[in-house]
Parts: C-alpha cells; structure tokens; sequence
C-alpha cells in the first residue's frame, strides 16, 4: 500500500542542528509518499427528488477515493534520533499547518516540539493533506475529507511502527496520536477504524462540546482569492478567515501576545470544504483502550466554556465519547483560548500533558 522516497539518514543529517543536548532537539524535515484509499463522501446539492440514483446517493452517498500523496513533516529527537522509544505524530486543525507545533516561528515558548524532546519524546509534524509545503492541492471537494486524512495518518503510523526503510529511518513500538481543534474528531475516527494505532491520545483544543456559531459568523473567503501570491492557481474550495480581528477572536484569548496572534494570521493556512462538509466518521470509538488526556483552554469559545469549572464538567462527560477508555485525564487551561500552543499558558499545557504521559506509557 505505500512506498517511500529512498530517503537516507546522510539526507538526514544536514538539515539537523548541528549539537544535541536534552534542551536542543534535533529535527529534521522529512517526506512520506503515501498510498491511501477512502470511502469519501459524495455530496450532491439537493438530490433532484424525482430521481432516483440522485436521492440514493444522498442517503447512501459514499465513493472510493485514491491517490498518492506526498506529506512533508517535521522529525524532532531529544538528541542523535536513535534516542527517544516514544513518538507523539502530532496533527493540526484547520486553516493550520505543521508549523503550529513549532509555535510558529514565535519562539520556544510556543514550542511542543521543543519541549517534548526536553521530556524524551521524539515528534512527528505532519502538514495534513493539503495543506503545508505538501506540493499536492486535490480536489478540495471530493479528495480532502476527513475520511482521506484518516487513512493517510494510518498509512503513517504503520509505517514508523513497521516499515524500517521509512523516511524517519528507525521504527517506534510506541505511538502517540496528538491533535489540535478538528484533528480530535480525525483521532476518534482513527481509533474507530484503527483502534491500535494509537497507544495514548492527546486531543487538545478539543472537546465533545462543540459550539459552531464562532465559525457562522467568521467571513471566509477562498484562499487563493485572498492571497493571491502564495498560491496561485489553488481550487477555490480551499477557504480561511479573511479578517484577522475574526480569526483572533475565535482561536485568542486570555493571556497572549498580540504579535503572536498577528502572526497567526499572517501565516494561516486553509481548510477544505470536503473536511467542513461532513463528519459522519466522528463515532464513537468502541474498540480503543489506550490513555486519553485533553486538554483544552477554558477560554476557548468552540470547545469550552469559562469558568474553569463548566470547561472541566465538559472536558470530564467527553471521556463518554470513548467507552473502553479507563486512563483518562485533562486539563482546563485557564485564561487560554482555543489555539492554546500559542498562548502564555503554554510551557504549563505542555507540562501537564507529558506529565500525564509519563505516568500512563
Ligand atoms: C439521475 O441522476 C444521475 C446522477 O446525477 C444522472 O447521471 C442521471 O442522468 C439522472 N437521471 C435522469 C433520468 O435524469
């Protein structure tokens, strides 16, 4: 099912900082070809009731979608990356990329990465399915759903638990599924589809509790449209906010510096209207056994509600989500917004979840 660029560890090495020690991870950018095959999602606008192929199809609407893909990542090691036996794949949300878990260019304070090697995890950064540096645009419609990122992300992580030609050069026994915002919704399908993909996740920016109406309100716009010199020629399906006092105001809040969230803006990426437009696959995983920790802002106006104390009722009743999990924690960060890497809040988020980590694995 998937095949590799031959890439070797002296392609490797020149993109490694030049000295390791437990606070200088080693990272290097690596890229997966991956082979993936999903029962996307048809959508047709409004069946023409007096068809009949047409209102099957709304109802029974699913397809079978291939391609080979290219995803590019970020590979961070506390040290040379024979070190480390845990690797968290960590996966952003929507109109992100992977340099989210890099605190985008802001400084390592913002850095999961960083500080995941500081606690002995390696990490894995991957842009989802276009979005990134990954040189493939699909059809944003019918290609870039949810269903697809799945199985890519599956595709992943067997291949760094199986494959030792792989780009990363070595396999892991033990793998993390992290996520941020839409990504949580992708690890319940995965450990749906999957359940032993994972052997703990983390969802962060997350919850059972969404509240859509930040998004009804946000101006979107196509991407290519509202940035023209950046990717010229993108499907106009690929959308982001247009306004950044809009995008601030839904991912910010509490205690952040107005220059990371301007930078936020300058940077966003997209998301497509195939993953927004259906989430038939967010069911609830009854196979998956592993550990669970979330950990999400208080302050956060899609997946929590302040005070601390109804962020924390909501974040308890999202274990129900998982019926086998037994290891569960979170945390209610407070005076923190939705994109919560990016807050002051940070270096305790960080803390907490590996904290958590180290006690379940
Ligand atoms: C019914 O819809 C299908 C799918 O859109 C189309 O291919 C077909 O021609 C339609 N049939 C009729 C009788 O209009």
């Amino acid at each position: 099912m998937h095949q590799f660029k031959a890439l070797s560890l002296a392609w490797l090495v020149p993109f490694a900082t030049a000295t390791a020690s437990a606070a200088t991870p080693v990272c290097s950018t690596v890229s997966f070809q991956v082979s993936a095959t999903a029962q996307n999602e048809v959508f047709l606008s409004p069946p023409n009731p007096n068809n009949e192929t047409q209102v099957l199809n709304f109802f029974y609407g699913t397809t079978s979608v291939s391609g080979t893909f290219t995803i590019d990542g970020t590979y961070c090691c506390p040290g040379p990356c024979n070190e480390g036996t845990v690797l968290e794949v960590l996966v952003h949300g929507i109109s992100y990329n992977r340099a989210l878990w890099s605190g985008l260019g802001q400084g390592n304070t913002y850095n999961w990465q960083s500080y995941a090697a500081s606690r002995g995890y390696c990490t894995l950064a991957i842009d989802r399915l276009g979005h990134g540096t990954n040189p493939q645009h699909p059809d944003p419609l019918n290609v870039v759903q949810g269903r697809m990122q799945i199985e890519i992300i599956h595709q992943i992580i067997n291949a760094v638990r199986t494959q030792s030609a792989n780009p990363l050069g070595r396999t892991f026994n033990k793998v993390i599924y992290v996520s941020h915002s839409y990504a949580g919704w992708l690890g319940i399908g995965l450990a749906n589809a999957y359940p032993t993909d994972a052997d703990a996740m983390v969802l962060t920016g997350f919850s059972a509790a969404v509240n859509f109406t930040p998004f009804a309100f946000a101006e979107l716009e196509s991407y290519s449209r509202l940035r023209p010199a950046v990717l010229p020629g993108l499907p106009l399906g690929y959308i982001t906010f247009e306004l950044e006092s809009q995008r601030e105001a839904d991912f910010y809040a509490g205690a952040y510096s107005k220059t990371v969230a301007l930078a936020d803006y300058a940077l966003e990426d997209t998301w497509t209207i195939g993953e927004t437009g259906n989430l038939g696959f967010v069911v609830p995983p009854p196979s998956y056994t592993g550990p669970l920790y979330l950990a999400t802002g208080v302050n956060d106006k899609l997946f929590c509600e302040a005070p601390l104390s109804a962020c924390q009722s909501i974040l308890s009743s999202t274990q129900e989500l998982f019926p086998r999990v037994t290891k569960f924690g979170y945390t209610a960060v407070s005076n923190t917004g939705h994109t919560l890497m990016m807050h002051s809040s940070a270096q305790q988020t960080f803390a907490n979840v590996h904290t958590f980590l180290d006690q379940v694995l």
